[in-house]
């Protein structure tokens, strides 16, 4: 199973990807997952995001294509994969059909989490006073939330109409518990790989 989870911030994109990588057995491959170890671990890709980052800015569409494009390439992920924050710039699509093609695979669907602006602000929000990962994430303050959300509206939402054109989307109600969302995932996907 090759897919991708789309949402905004704070839909649980990466509460669901766990979840579901657990179930399937296949990689979770998360871009800000990737790119905070690269920042906690001060090496040169994560000293040259980390400011980009805390703006609530994306890093550059080349830099992550790359470090995305040779995860695919790793053995674990010919049976599959699951990507949680990429593509997410119409650029990227191009940069995934790319490598994509080289593997001599595609695509079997992207799950796009909808959840309304005001709950996924309030999810943030309680993350940034909980720090439940652990630590506070430097792009859970107030101001840095608005930045997310408005540059997903002018440079994601639009790779959805993309995945829509080539009829790949699969639409979940990102709303209610955990465990419910997971569950309305997981029937979605039983549909997909049937
Ligand atoms: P990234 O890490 O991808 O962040 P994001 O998309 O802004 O969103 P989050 O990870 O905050 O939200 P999520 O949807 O994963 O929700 P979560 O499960 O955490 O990107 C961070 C930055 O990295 C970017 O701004 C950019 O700079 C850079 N970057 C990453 N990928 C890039 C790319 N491809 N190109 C360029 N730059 C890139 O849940 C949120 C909270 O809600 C949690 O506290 C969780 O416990 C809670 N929650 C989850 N589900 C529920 C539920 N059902 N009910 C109640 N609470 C819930
Ligand atoms: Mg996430």
């Amino acid at each position: 199973m090759r897919i991708a989870i789309f949402g905004p911030p704070g839909a649980g994109k990466g509460t669901q990807a766990r979840l579901i990588a657990a179930r399937f057995r296949i990689p979770h491959i998360g871009t800000g997952d990737m790119l905070r170890d690269a920042v906690r671990s001060g090496s040169e890709l994560g000293r040259s995001v980390k400011d980009v980052m805390e703006s609530g800015q994306l890093v550059p569409d080349e830099l992550i294509g790359e470090v995305v494009a040779a995860r695919l390439g790793e053995p674990d992920a010919a049976r599959g994969f699951l990507l949680d924050g990429f593509p997410r710039t119409k650029k990227q699509v191009g940069i995934l059909d790319d490598a994509l093609e080289s593997l001599g695979v595609g695509l079997d669907g992207v799950i796009v989490l909808e959840v309304p602006e005001r709950i996924v602000i309030a999810r943030l929000a309680g993350r940034s006073r909980s720090g439940d990962d652990g630590e506070v994430r430097a792009d859970d303050r107030e101001e840095v939330i608005r930045e997310r959300l408005r540059v997903y509206e002018e440079q994601t939402e639009p790779v959805a109409e993309i995945y829509g054109r080539r009829k790949l989307i699969v639409t979940v109600d990102g709303t209610g518990t955990i465990e419910s969302v997971f569950e309305r995932i997981s029937g979605s996907l039983q549909e997909l790989v049937r």
